[in-house]
């Protein structure tokens, strides 16, 4: 089980989109594979339910809010009783045994980030406070251990956009981030203080580990960055823009994270409408298009990476 999470605290990146389509497009080459939406806004989940149904089914006893909702998370709840199987998706998917499966979320989740910041105040010994920043931020790395969740090929953790603790969980649970930005000034300049503050939590978590070592079951972390994914990329006559094109050699050259060779382009009429119909816009085109042809090549690039190419029919 490979596990990553797709962050990036910019908004409105395209995260959740490339979140949806990438699991969807692994788990139609056979894949079997999680996503877990970790963003309040809950669009991953609106993805693949309506808010009808998401009202009706889930809304009050299966999301990742009542697992965040105790003292220690997960405490009350198990994870793997949260996961629900979206319909109108799976009967998409073509090539068994791919399946895609889901940990909802809820708007609640916010109210929690703040409670459990507090929390971690709480303590008045440093070996408490240790012991308690590790609990915490290892709360969702331990969870998905359990042996429920080795049947997973792939889990993509969609998160917020923000360096809150919930979105600092999906970082220690993950063994790599992929990052999806736009190619414009601000997200670029924003990539190394990405990695600075990645870099930050991993070694005041190892750091932690270390002076904690034989008093806890805890392990040190290493998750890498899989690479940035430029996202809604103007194309004109197949090639980049001269408007944006320089940002990307910029991330390329002189970024701290490595950049992927594919790219999202921006496509209105392919992305625009994310969630209406429950099934991911990678999955309802002909795969003679060149936006499914594009978004298949990063599902290569991005699978390679993670040495998952056997999913491929
Ligand atoms: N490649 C694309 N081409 C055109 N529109 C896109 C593309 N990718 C995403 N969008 C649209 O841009 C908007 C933001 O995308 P998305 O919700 O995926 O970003 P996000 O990074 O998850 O946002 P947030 O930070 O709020 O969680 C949505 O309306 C989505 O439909
Ligand atoms: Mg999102």
């Amino acid at each position: 089980m490979r596990v990553v999470a797709v962050m990036n605290y910019k908004g409105g990146v395209g995260k959740t989109t490339l979140t949806a389509n990438l699991g969807a497009v692994a788990a139609s080459r056979g894949l079997r594979v999680l996503l877990l939406d970790l963003d309040p806004q809950t669009n991953l989940t609106f993805s693949f339910f309506s808010i009808d149904d998401w009202h009706d089914r889930l809304k009050d006893g299966r999301t990742i809010k009542q697992w965040y909702d105790s003292e220690m998370p997960g405490r009350d709840v198990a994870l793997a009783d949260l996961v629900v199987t979206p319909e109108r998706v799976n009967k998409a998917l073509k090539n068994p045994p791919g399946q895609l499966d889901l940990i909802s979320s809820h708007l609640g989740l916010i109210d929690i980030d703040l409670e459990l910041a507090a929390r971690l105040g709480g303590t008045t010994t440093l070996d408490g406070s240790k012991r308690k920043f590790l609990d915490l931020h290892s709360c969702l790395r331990r969870a998905l251990e359990d042996s429920h969740f080795g049947t997973y090929d792939l889990v993509l953790i969609d998160c917020a956009p923000n360096f809150g603790l919930v979105t600092k969980t999906a970082i220690v649970a993950s063994e790599r981030i992929l990052v999806p930005a736009k190619a414009d000034y601000l997200s670029t300049l924003g990539l190394d203080y990405l990695a600075g503050n990645c870099a930050n939590l991993v070694q005041q978590f190892n750091d932690f580990v270390n002076h904690k070592r034989g008093a806890g079951d805890y392990r040190p972390i290493d998750p890498t960055f899989l690479g940035v994914v430029f996202t809604m990329v103007q194309i004109y006559s197949q090639q980049v823009t001269l408007a944006q094109h320089p940002y990307i050699e910029e991330a390329r050259l002189n970024s701290q994270v490595p950049v992927l060779e594919s790219k999202v382009r921006n496509s209105p009429r392919h992305f625009g409408d994310a969630g209406e119909s429950g099934v991911p816009a990678m999955l309802r085109t002909s795969s003679k298009d060149e936006v499914v042809k594009e978004f298949d090549q990063l599902a290569d690039e991005v699978l390679g990476e993670l040495a998952l190419t056997g999913g491929r029919p």
